[in-house]
């Protein structure tokens, strides 16, 4: 199991899709008191990076996922806007950037049902709502929003140049879409070329592997602490590679620049 989570970026995308499912609904079972909200890697801020907010106690627990979220979410006035969010998870980064942003509306949508059903009784937030639906195929009409937000989840789509063209079709002209993910570097070229091939218009393009693996150097403690509160012995290890633990597989994979982590912040042309 363990090293099949090691290499789950080098599978083919079919094979993710069911395996990344199962592994959803294990965390859901796992996680009985319904305290993890984010399942990204993190990321460690540069100096004055976010001096514009100030997490409260309980977000402060979730600081480097949240810092992730903030990142991405930087070329954004979210104030009075409509988002959508592709691949929300356990709802985490919606819920934060509803909170300390004010959109007017925060479309949270994942494909996993059940992720569904823990975002809606967990989280609570002014304009914030949580609908299933899938990447490829978005359940709204054109032109109905001013960003979208998708934070390490296109890897497990089965398509995802059709994802992108997905994003372009609902978005406002001058809208941005705000992207980060794990991507092989030999990957990496495809994923700009798809993404310019949608016809948005590329504003930053940014190596984060380093703030993604100085945030797990810094959360890994806690990380694992949350894995022995919650998971059996048995399968222990392969949470830790899963959840990026320093000394697992995929740590090394980041630390060796094996896999590369970016962020990409696109707009739509105005017509
Ligand atoms: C690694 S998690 C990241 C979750 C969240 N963005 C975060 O940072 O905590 C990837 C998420 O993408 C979702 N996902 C995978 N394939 C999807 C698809 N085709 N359409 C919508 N969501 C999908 C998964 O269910 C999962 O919740």
């Amino acid at each position: 199991m363990r090293k099949i989570v090691e290499k789950y970026v080098e599978l083919p995308t079919k094979i993710r899709k069911p395996l990344w499912r199962l592994w959803h609904n294990l965390i859901i079972g796992f996680d009985k008191e319904k305290k993890e909200a984010f399942l990204n890697y993190g990321y460690a801020g540069e100096q004055d990076e976010f001096e514009h907010f100030e997490l409260n106690k309980d977000d402060s627990k979730f600081k480097y996922s949240i810092q992730l979220y903030a990142h991405v979410a930087r070329h954004h006035g979210f104030k009075g806007t409509d988002v959508l969010e592709v691949g929300s998870g356990r709802g985490g980064g919606a819920s934060f950037l509803t909170r300390y942003f004010k959109p007017n509306s925060y479309t949270a949508m994942d494909i996993n049902e059940r992720t569904i059903e823990f975002c809606n009784s967990h989280h609570d937030a002014d304009g914030l709502k949580f609908i299933r639906g899938e990447a490829e195929k978005l359940p709204f009409e054109n032109e109905q929003f001013h960003a979208v937000v998708n934070v390490e989840s296109a890897r497990c789509y089965t398509d995802i140049p059709k994802f992108f063209d997905e994003v372009k079709r609902v978005l406002k002209p001058g809208g941005k879409f705000l992207f980060a993910d794990m991507i092989k570097p030999d990957d990496f070229e495809t994923i700009i070329t798809d993404l310019k091939k949608t016809g948005l218009r590329i504003i930053e393009t940014k190596n984060i592997l380093p703030n993604v693996v100085e945030a797990l150097k810094q959360d890994s403690e806690q990380r694992m602490n949350a894995i022995n509160a919650n998971v059996p012995k048995i399968l222990r290890k392969s949470f830790y590679e899963f959840a990026g633990v320093e000394g697992t597989g995929r740590f090394n994979s980041f630390d060796s620049n094996k896999i590369g982590y970016w962020s990409v912040t696109l707009e739509k042309p105005l017509n």
